[in-house]
């Protein structure tokens, strides 16, 4: 099996690289081609035994990539914030640029090359008809994936907290404080909702992201307590 990793850089989908090394795999994990810190991202995806992969956001050079290096599993790890969009000089809707957008270059890349198994790091909440521009685009490339022909899997974490290289206050305190009311839901009988709704890590979403690439069933949605 040869896993890609797109949003390789990212709080995510480093750790999804960083498990798939330990456990012996050979993966490849992809860096934007203009990325400022390119460089480091060789030495330390190097260290860990990763192959780094710069091909350019486009579906021809990304297709024929898949197919040279004979992808078996696509993991869709990106994504943008705003302050990450202001320093792309990315304006507009953001979402449906990067979030959408990138993830329809991977996804009819992988239709038109080896048909890899797609695994899609989405959002709780995810609904093409949504209000929120980031949950619209969200549910949006979920459609996408869903209507691809390839096998796939998609998954809904809550809010993914821990020690970033930015400062995101805000995803904290509001993990902090949805994750004591549903700890108080769960006492009073809500243990469905504080399973599906309670904040996570990168490393156990990590693993649950290679343990749903890798299981037999796809063509699923997977949140909650299944992505622990
Ligand atoms: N944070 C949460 O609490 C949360 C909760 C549920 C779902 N999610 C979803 O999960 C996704 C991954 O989360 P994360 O925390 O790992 O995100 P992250 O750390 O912000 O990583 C995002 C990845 O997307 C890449 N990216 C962003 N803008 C790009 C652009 N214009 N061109 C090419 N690549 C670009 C980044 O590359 P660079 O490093 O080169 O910028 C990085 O590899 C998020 O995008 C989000 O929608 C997040």
């Amino acid at each position: 099996m040869t896993a890609f990793v797109l949003g390789a850089t990212g709080f995510v989908g480093r750790e999804v690289v960083r498990q798939l090394c330990v456990r012996g795999g050979k993966p490849v994990a992809h860096v934007r081609p203009d990325s400022s810190k390119l460089g480091d991202w060789r030495t330390k995806f190097g260290e860990l035994g990763a192959t780094v992969d710069v091909t350019p956001w486009d579906v021809t050079a990304m297709a024929a990539t898949l197919r040279d290096r004979a992808v078996t599993q696509l993991y869709i790890c990106i994504g943008t914030t705003r302050s990450k969009a202001k320093s792309d000089q990315v304006s507009g809707n953001i979402y449906e640029q990067i979030d959408l957008g990138l993830t329809k270059i991977a996804v009819d890349a992988a239709k038109t090359s080896t048909k890899p198994r797609l695994v899609y790091l989405s959002s709780i909440g995810a609904d093409s008809t949504a209000r929120s521009a980031y949950l619209k685009a969200r549910g949006q490339a979920e459609d996408l994936v869903r209507a691809s022909g390839v096998p796939w899997v998609i998954a809904r974490p809550s809010l993914i907290v821990g020690d970033r290289d930015e400062n995101r206050m805000g995803e904290r305190v509001g993990a902090g404080i949805g994750d004591s009311l549903l700890a108080v839901a769960g006492v009073l009988g809500g243990k469905n909702l504080r399973a599906r709704y309670r904040s996570t890590s990168a490393d156990v979403l990590a693993s649950a992201l290679i343990r749903i690439a890798e299981a037999p069933e796809h063509d699923c949605i997977v949140d909650g307590a299944n992505l622990r």
